[in-house]
């Protein structure tokens, strides 16, 4: 096949995968890419608070039970509740605040999968990183 007739097959190849996921709004992970928050930003806030004072009190607790385990989880899910929120306004401020409190929360999650050899200055330095951010959009938007 001559490469110009080749290429011409591959880009329909991918045009037709692109459209089959835009209409099965999927994503190559087989996740939903059409998502639409069903809740209300105060009552995401109220979980978002309960999981980072949570989050916060776990990293100040060295001695805390299945700590790792309850921080990984407790990030995890702090950082989920940030990536719904991306969703709940168009302005690029948001989204990118949004972004940056779930982009932090899985650092600390990923940190706490390493257990014993866990860096404590990283939860410490995304824990002081995700307040500022908490801070930065509720200046503009609450
Ligand atoms: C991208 C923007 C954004 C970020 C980041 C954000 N918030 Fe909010 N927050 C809001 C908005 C908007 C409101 C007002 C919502 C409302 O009451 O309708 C709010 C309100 C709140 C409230 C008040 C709820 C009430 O009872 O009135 C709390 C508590 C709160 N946020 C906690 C947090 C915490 C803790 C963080 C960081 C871990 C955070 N928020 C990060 C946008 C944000």
């Amino acid at each position: 096949m001559k490469s110009s007739k080749f290429g011409l097959v591959l880009a329909s190849v991918a045009i037709g995968m692109f459209g089959w996921n835009v209409l099965a709004g999927a994503d190559e992970s087989g996740k939903s890419d059409a998502f639409k928050p069903v809740a209300s930003v105060h009552s995401l806030m109220v979980a978002q608070v309960d999981y980072f004072k949570g989050l916060g009190k776990l990293i100040d607790d060295p001695d805390a039970p299945k700590r790792m385990k309850d921080i990984h989880r407790k990030a995890e899910v702090l950082a989920e509740l940030a990536n719904v929120n991306t969703q709940n306004n168009k302005a690029a401020d948001y989204q990118a605040w949004a972004a940056s409190l779930r982009d932090d929360a899985m650092v600390i999650a990923k940190e706490a999968k390493k257990k014993g050899d866990a860096d404590e200055a990283v939860f410490k330095a995304k824990f002081s990183s995700m307040k500022h951010t908490c801070g930065a959009c509720h200046e503009v938007y609450q």
